[in-house]
């Protein structure tokens, strides 16, 4: 079998992205490449305060950006996108969801036309629903997809079913809560060591570049199988694509080294399958080359941003929180499920496209409509648990819906878990004075990104 399975452009910009950037406003983003909206009549959502008393700060990027773009001139209003707090949805999702919870709008600066669904039974039913299609790119821009209407073998993200039911009964026996748990002492070992090398660096330190970025990359390489000697540059390449920042031309032939490095890897392996995850895939002997490098880096994409926000965001929510802090160092169980819930950092990305004509939350839906379900509003709804808005660790088990409901809800979630729980522990106790190096305000945050987070986090201790 040749190992060498063509990574086109058209993929490669889609596969940068499974979880893309949400529209930045021109000139923002290098790789926004969003026309310019002309001679529209934006109705942007009427926004207020975050309304969350725990939170009052605004911050770095928060204050200084523009307002709600222009969009089309559906006479719709648009999609509240923006964070005044990154901790808390957009101003506005909640007033929807008490008032209209499946609500036509618009997606600021694209003019894409959807249904926009708030509520957490009805973003559950529409996640649920096999008659919304998870391949989708067709009337999206190319810039902001989640999924994309023709995906390479492997990516079954952008699959429906009987497909996407085809390979996550393939992977799903080595996603469990056991499997994961085999990787427990590596996960600490890697964490250790990124802690040993932060106490190294002179003070004060990033912790997004030098704790929350690379331990999951670390982690996929451990997940997938990666030789020590094959890690630095797996990670290079695995740091460009991954980064929102680098031009798409950069961002295409670092995908184009990842996809390589990882057809020599399954050629390795298939003289020589040990037991991580793509040994074990190889010796099941049903998924081509193909198939094997595409889901690897589906697991790469879809982990590394991912958990690095997780990270970095959560650390200065915990900062936030003394007292929740000292629950998660003395390792409260439901910890990472409540930060999840909590931060909703995917959100208003989650597009589905709806197969034939459908009722939603009374609104009737015509086949080929989009359907935008935002996951932060449906984790904050007063239906799901008592007083949404507070952080508290402590709480009883919640639905939450951060790591989507469904057929496609998350395939790493345990591995998101355990590397969580093991970090935010061992950071918390190596650290126990930790606190940001600046004022809350000067800490920049992603703004606008589909993936919410921060840029860089400079702590001492
Ligand atoms: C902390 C972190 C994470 C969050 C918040 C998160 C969130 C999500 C969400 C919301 C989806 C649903 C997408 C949809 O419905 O279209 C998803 C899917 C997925 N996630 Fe995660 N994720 C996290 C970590 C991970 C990790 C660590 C991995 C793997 C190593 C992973 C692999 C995947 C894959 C493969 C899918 C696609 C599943 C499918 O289509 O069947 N995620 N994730």
């Amino acid at each position: 079998m040749t190992p060498n399975p063509e990574i086109s452009g058209h993929s490669a910009r889609l596969e940068h992205s499974p979880h893309p950037e949400v529209a930045e406003p021109p000139g923002n983003s290098p790789r926004s490449g969003i026309p310019e909206p002309s001679g529209r009549s934006p109705r942007p959502e009427p926004a207020g305060p975050s309304g969350n008393p725990d939170h009052p700060g605004r911050f770095a990027d928060s204050a200084s950006s523009p307002g709600p773009g222009s969009s089309a001139d559906s006479g719709l209003f648009e999609v509240p996108i923006r964070r005044t707090c990154p901790f808390d949805p957009p101003p506005g999702l909640a007033g929807l969801r008490a008032a209209e919870p499946v609500t036509r709008r618009v997606m600021p600066l694209d003019g894409t036309e959807l249904w926009l669904v708030t509520s957490h039974d009805l973003v559950r039913r529409m996640l649920a629903d096999p008659r919304w299609s998870s391949s989708v790119d067709g009337g999206l821009s190319p810039e902001q997809p989640l999924h994309m209407a023709e995906p390479e073998p492997g990516m079954f993200i952008s699959m429906d079913a009987p497909e996407h039911a085809r390979y996550r009964r393939m992977l799903t026996a080595h996603f469990t809560v056991q499997r994961m748990n085999r990787l427990r002492p590596r996960i600490e070992q890697i964490v250790a060591e990124r802690l040993d090398a932060m106490e190294r660096l002179p003070r004060p330190v990033d912790l997004v570049a030098e704790f929350a970025l690379p331990i999951p990359s670390l982690v996929i390489c451990e997940l997938l199988g990666m030789p020590y000697e094959d890690r630095a540059e797996f990670q290079e390449a695995a740091r460009t694509v991954v980064d929102m920042t680098t031009p798409p031309e950069q961002a295409d032939a670092a995908l184009a080294r990842l996809g390589a490095h990882l057809a020599k890897l399954i050629a390795a392996k298939r003289e020589e399958p040990d037991d991580a995850l793509i040994g074990e895939l190889i010796r099941e002997g049903v998924l081509t080359d193909g198939e094997l490098v595409h889901i690897s880096i589906l697991l790469l994409l879809a982990g590394h941003e991912t958990t690095a926000n997780m990270l970095g965001l959560g650390t200065l929510l915990l900062l936030h929180h003394p007292d929740q802090l000292a629950l998660v160092r003395e390792g409260a169980p439901g910890a990472a499920d409540e930060l999840l819930r909590y931060l909703s950092i995917v959100d208003l990305v989650i597009f589905r496209g709806a197969k034939e004509d459908l009722t939603l939350g009374g609104q009737e839906i015509e086949a080929g409509q989009f359907g935008l379900a935002s996951l932060a509003a449906a984790n904050r709804d007063p239906a799901l648990c008592e007083d949404p808005d507070r952080l508290d660790v402590t709480r009883p088990k919640t639905a939450h819906v951060a790591l989507g409901f469904g057929p496609h809800q998350c395939l790493g979630q345990n591995l998101a878990r355990l590397e969580l729980e093991i970090a935010f522990q061992a950071l918390l106790r190596r650290f126990p004075g930790l606190r940001a190096a600046v004022p809350l305000e000067e800490v920049r945050v992603r703004e606008n990104a589909a993936i919410h987070g921060l840029h860089s986090l400079p702590v001492t201790w």
